[in-house]
C-alpha cells in the first residue's frame, strides 16, 4: 500500500513543478551566515551561496549563532510563548526601542505606539485598519459637529436670530433636510487608499488590493476597497489623485445673522502607503523629491502616510529605516522580515502618537501576535543593530557599497546585457536588457512570458551554487539581499557567477543555459 507520505505534491503541485521545470527544486538541509546546504547524490554537503537572504528577512544571516542561542535558552527555561492577555515587558522594550529609534532617524518629538502582528501582509493590514478606523472616527466627530452646528442654526431660526439667505429655502426645515441627503451620499462613500504603480504590500484580501501586479490584485477586486496607483514617473499625478479623491459635508452656520453652508472637508482618502525602496515592484528607489511632494500633498489634505518598510527596512540600507536617507517621515511605519531574525516570524505596525487611537487595540488582535517567543528574539536583533553604536547600519553601507561596486563591474562588462544596477546598501537588484529578441528560444520565450529571471536563477543554482530571484512582478531584474555579513569572497563569487549569466545572453548560448 502507498503510504501517505508517498502522496506526490498535495502543498503547491503546480508550484512545485515550475521549480523543477526551471531547476529550482532543491531541498535544503542546512542553513548558516550566507549559505544554505544541500545534499548532492553522493550525499555530501553541498554549499550554497544564498543572496536572496530569506527575501530579506535575514540582516544576520541564516542561525546567527547569538540569535539561536537566544532562542535556544528561551526554550530551556520554559518561556511562556502562548500567555495571551498578558503583561509582556519584552513587547514593551521592541516598542520602545522602535519607537526611540525611528524618534532618532526622523527627529520625530512624537513617541510611536507599536501594534504586533505575525507577518508583513498582516501588519500592513493592521496599518490599513487603524488608519480607516482613525478616519471612521473624523466622520463620527465631524457630523456630530455638524448636527450641532444645525441644532444651533434651528434655534437661531426659530428665536429669529437668523434669516434664511435670501433666494434659496424659506423653510429651515427643507434646507435642512437637503443639506443632510446630500451630506448622506458623501458620507456613504467608501475610503480610498492611495500607493504606487509597481508597489507590493503583500497578498492578503485587503492588502493585494494594494499591490500594484494585477495578477495578484484583479482577481480579487471585489473583496476589498478601492486603491488608486500613483505613477512614480510623474510627482504632480499625487496631488492630483488626492484632489480628485476630495469630497465635503455642508456645514449649516449662522454668519452675521444669516444661516449660511459652508463646506467642510471629508476624509475620504484613509491613508498613502508606499516602500522607499520598492521591492518586488524591481528594486526602484523613491527619489526625494518625489517623496517630499507625497509628503507635503498628504500634509495638505490630511491624509497619514504608512511607509512599508518590511523589505528596506531594519537597517538593510545602511539606517534602521530606508525611508530616512530620503528625508521622509511617516506617519505609520511597518516592519517584519528581519525583525524576527530569521527564526520567528513577527512584524509591527507603528503609528505617531498624534494620529494613533487606542481604541484599535480593543478591535484588533491575534493569537499569535506578540507572543513570547517571538518578542525577545526581535529585541535581540534590535540589540544587535544597535550595538556599538549602531554598528552594524555602518556594515551594511559599506558591504552594500561593495557590492554595488561588483554589481557595477559586471554592468561594466556587459553593457550590452546589464541595463542597471539599483538600489541602496543591501539591498540590491542587476536589471538585465530586454532579451525577447534572442535567438536562443529558451531566453526569448522566457522573456515573453516574463519568467527568464527564474531561468537564470536556475542556471546560476546549478553551475555556480548561487542563490537569488528574479524581483516577481519585475522578471529583468535579479535581487540581493545577503546579511551584513557577507565576505570579500561571497561578493567575488556572485559576481563571477553573474558574469557568467551575461555571457551565456550575450552568446545567447542556449546549451549552456539549460545544461543541454
Ligand atoms: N511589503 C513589502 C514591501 C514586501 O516586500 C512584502 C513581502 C510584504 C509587504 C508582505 O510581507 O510576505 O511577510 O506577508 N515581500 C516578499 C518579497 C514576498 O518578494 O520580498 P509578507
Amino acid at each position: 500500500m502507498k503510504s501517505i507520505s508517498d502522496e506526490p505534491g498535495i502543498s503547491e503541485p503546480y508550484l512545485l513543478g515550475f521549480l523543477t521545470s526551471v531547476g529550482l527544486d532543491v531541498e535544503y538541509t542546512r542553513a548558516e551566515g550566507n549559505t544554505l546546504f544541500f545534499r548532492g547524490e553522493d550525499g555530501e554537503e553541498v554549499p550554497v551561496l544564498d543572496a536572496a537572504g530569506g527575501y530579506g528577512s535575514l540582516i544576520f544571516g541564516h542561525n546567527h549563532p547569538e540569535l539561536v542561542a537566544r532562542a535556544r535558552r528561551l526554550l530551556d527555561e520554559g518561556a511562556p510563548v502562548n500567555a495571551q492577555f498578558s503583561r509582556n515587558s519584552c513587547a514593551q522594550q521592541v516598542a520602545a526601542l522602535l519607537s526611540g529609534i525611528v524618534r532618532r532617524e526622523t527627529g520625530s518629538t512624537e513617541t510611536y505606539a507599536a501594534i504586533f502582528a505575525n507577518s508583513g501582509a498582516e501588519a500592513i493590514e493592521a496599518a490599513v485598519k487603524h488608519a480607516e478606523l482613525d478616519r471612521v472616527l473624523q466622520v463620527q466627530a465631524l457630523v456630530a459637529e455638524l448636527a450641532e452646528h444645525t441644532a444651533a442654526a434651528r434655534a437661531a431660526v426659530e428665536a429669529g436670530e437668523a434669516a434664511l439667505p435670501a433666494g434659496g429655502h424659506q423653510d429651515f426645515e427643507a434646507l435642512a433636510e437637503e443639506v443632510s441627503r446630500a451630506n448622506a451620499v458623501v458620507g456613504s462613500r467608501p475610503p480610498v487608499f492611495l500607493t504606487l504603480e509597481g508597489s507590493f504590500h503583500g497578498k492578503l484580501v485587503g492588502s493585494v488590493q494594494l499591490t500594484h501586479n494585477t495578477a495578484y490584485r484583479t482577481p480579487f477586486g471585489a473583496l476589498a476597497n478601492r486603491a488608486r496607483f500613483v505613477p512614480l514617473d510623474r510627482p504632480s499625478a499625487v496631488g492630483e489623485i488626492i484632489a480628485e479623491e476630495s469630497a465635503a459635508l455642508r456645514d449649516i452656520v449662522v454668519r452675521d445673522g444669516v444661516v449660511t453652508l459652508v463646506e467642510r472637508p471629508f476624509p475620504l482618502v484613509a491613508a498613502f502607503l508606499l516602500e522607499p525602496i520598492q521591492g518586488e515592484g524591481g528594486i526602484v528607489p523613491l527619489t526625494r523629491e518625489f517623496a517630499a511632494t507625497v509628503r507635503r500633498e498628504c500634509d495638505a489634505a490630511g491624509i497619514p502616510l504608512v511607509i512599508d518598510e518590511i523589505q528596506s527596512g531594519m537597517g538593510r540600507t545602511g539606517a534602521f529605516l530606508a525611508s530616512s536617507l530620503i528625508g521622509l517621515r511617516g506617519d505609520y511605519y511597518v516592519l517584519a522580515k528581519s525583525l524576527g531574525g530569521g527564526l520567528a516570524k513577527t512584524s509591527a505596525m507603528l503609528v505617531r502618537s498624534g494620529r494613533y487611537r487606542h481604541e484599535f487595540e480593543l478591535v484588533h488582535s491575534s493569537t499569535f501576535a506578540k507572543d513570547g517567543f517571538s518578542t525577545p528574539i526581535a529585541l535581540k536583533v534590535l540589540e544587535m543593530l544597535e550595538a556599538d553604536g549602531g554598528r552594524a547600519y555602518g556594515i551594511a553601507r559599506e558591504r552594500g557599497a561593495r557590492l554595488a561596486e561588483a554589481l557595477e563591474g559586471v554592468r561594466a562588462d556587459f553593457p550590452d546585457v546589464v541595463k542597471e544596477v539599483r538600489g541602496k546598501g543591501l539591498m540590491l537588484g542587476l536589471e538585465f536588457h530586454d532579451q525577447s529578441e534572442s535567438s536562443s528560444d529558451t531566453v526569448r520565450d522566457g522573456a515573453r512570458s516574463g519568467l527568464l529571471g527564474y531561468t537564470l536563477s536556475g542556471y546560476l543554482l546549478r553551475e555556480h551554487r548561487v542563490r537569488t530571484f528574479p524581483t516577481a512582478s519585475a522578471g529583468n531584474t535579479l535581487r540581493f539581499a545577503p546579511s551584513i555579513h557577507l565576505t570579500d569572497g561571497e561578493i567575488e563569487r556572485l559576481a563571477d557567477a553573474l558574469r557568467a549569466v551575461a555571457s551565456v545572453l550575450r552568446d545567447e548560448d542556449e546549451k549552456r543555459l539549460t545544461g543541454g
